[in-house]
């Protein structure tokens, strides 16, 4: 059998209103064996998935083919193979059409013995050690899928918005959050690093000194926004932050728009536009994966998420929210003060129990922010706005910025960070400075509000984490 380019994905051919124009016709698709069953009248069932959607493809396999005994009735979870026949209306229940092969041929069979995804269920647990192979399982794929939607929304959005797509370095010298959770780049010796007046001479080190991978492209992103208007990043960020916990990865993707002239309710706006859109896009276009994590991931996570589409956000200042804390009659692990940082635990009081949905909470205590938030006239808090929604907590992050030089000198000195580390960051404000907002949305903890997946592990291909770096 020769390998021709013209197989169909299995998407299209359960698509009815696409496959019709195949019915009666040999066609051509390709993928792996999910089930085979071998019925009594001379001929065996296929599922096979080729990744293009959430169903299977059935194929009837009669025991005309040639090498019906040597290889279909051989063939088990996980092999590949390249299928002709025709489509056919399926007298079965369950899809409605089905292809009946004129040919199979076997592109690598997988050893039923040695094969670790078998027909049982695994727990997540089990499936991250299995990274390479998860994917080809129903929760991998459809994750796969949503993943994928949620990126081109991304970029869909920003881009009939007029927001510019730019690449910010991955490799820097400064840290935009100051949490002081960056992993270090270097081409140093480590059995042997040069030491001069007793620290490590980095004027040796590649870069001449210190480098770091980004936490944030933000400070670079402002660069641009203060240039083009509107910017937007869409790339890896990694934070050594040695918390264990469902909701942080060490890698993870971050999308940081950032626009001129704008303050901080065009920000929140904005903010709710693209969650909106997203979701939108994903109901639409992901309805058979939806489906099943409405099924057997999160019950009601559909209807959840079409609410969210009819209603405004909710907006609360931070100082409100305190109080709703404090009244709530709650006991919580933290307790919460007027200063504190919220835990994950009061953020999901918030979101879960009290507003039902999500929430946009703005004007935080200027103490546990970053420098580059813009001070209240009040002293005490900045235009900080964080987006909090239902299962996950924070989802958005973001502000507007301190575009006024003075205040943001002071508020450098405050937090202990050097002019001259940050001169063309200052450099913004010094030549025409703008009002200007953005924000930063995880794109993990997305996928895992509109899965309801409950591990962050189990949304990203290959997670990284305290301890854990395999493939
Ligand atoms: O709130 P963060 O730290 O904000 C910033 O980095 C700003 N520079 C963004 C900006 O204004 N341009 O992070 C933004 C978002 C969080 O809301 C969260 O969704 C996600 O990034 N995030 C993480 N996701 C997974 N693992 C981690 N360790 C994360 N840390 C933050
Ligand atoms: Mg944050």
């Amino acid at each position: 059998m020769t390998i021709s380019n013209e197989w169909i994905p299995i998407v299209q051919v359960r698509d009815a209103s696409i496959a019709t124009k195949w019915l009666g016709k040999a066609i051509e698709v390709r993928g792996w064996v999910r089930t085979r069953r071998d019925s009594k009248g001379g001929f065996s069932f296929l599922e096979i998935n080729d990744g293009s959607s959430f169903g299977n493809l059935q194929v009837v396999a009669p025991n005309a083919l040639a090498n019906y005994e040597s290889d279909v009735l051989n063939l088990s979870v996980g092999s590949s193979v390249i299928i002709k026949g025709v489509l056919k209306e399926s007298p079965g229940e369950g899809q409605s059409f089905e292809m009946e092969a004129t040919a199979i041929q076997v592109t690598g069979h997988a050893d039923p013995q040695t094969y670790p995804l078998q027909k049982k269920r695994h727990t997540f647990e089990k499936l991250r050690e299995w990274a390479h192979l998860r994917p080809r399982t129903n929760t991998f794929g459809a994750v796969t899928r949503v993943r994928n939607r949620l990126s081109y929304s991304t970029h869909q959005f920003f881009q009939d918005e007029g927001f510019f797509y730019i690449h910010t370095p991955i490799i820097t010298a400064s840290d935009c959050e100051g949490a002081g959770q960056m992993f270090r780049v270097t081409t140093l010796p480590l059995d042997k690093l040069p030491i001069k007046e007793g620290k490590v001479d980095s004027s040796q080190d590649f870069f001449g000194k210190p480098a770091f991978l980004t936490v944030s492209g933000q400070l670079e992103g402002e660069v641009y926004a203060c240039a083009m208007g509107k910017i937007y990043t869409f790339g890896p960020t990694f934070r050594a932050e040695n918390s264990n916990t469902t909701r942080h990865l060490a890698e993870f993707w971050m999308i940081e728009p950032e626009a001129a002239f704008y303050e901080l309710p065009d920000n929140m706006a904005l903010a709710e536009r693209y969650l909106k859109r997203m979701i939108r896009d994903c109901l639409q276009d992901c309805a058979e994966d939806m489906e099943f994590f409405d099924k057997m991931i999160q019950p009601g996570v559909v209807e959840t998420l079409q609410l969210v589409l009819d209603k405004p956000f909710e907006h609360m200042s931070y100082t409100k929210a305190v109080e709703v804390l404090l009244a709530s009659g709650q006991k919580f692990e933290y307790p919460v003060h007027w200063g504190a940082d919220l835990q994950s635990e009061h953020e999901r009081y918030l979101t879960e129990t009290y507003i039902k949905g999500p929430v946009i909470l703005y004007d935080y205590p200027a103490a546990i922010k970053s420098f580059y938030m813009r001070i209240n006239d009040d002293q005490k808090t900045v235009r900080a706005m964080d987006v909090l929604v239902p299962g996950v907590g924070e989802i958005i992050g973001g502000s507007q910025r301190e575009e006024r030089l003075d205040v943001l000198l002071e508020r450098m000195a405050a937090n202990g960070l050097k002019e001259e580390d940050y001169w063309w960051y200052l450099d913004l404000r010094r030549f025409g400075s703008v009002p200007h907002a953005g924000f930063g949305l995880g794109l993990e903890r997305m996928v895992q509000y509109v899965t309801g997946m409950v591990n962050i592990r189990d949304v990203i291909p290959f997670p990284r984490t305290p301890g854990n770096a395999e493939f």
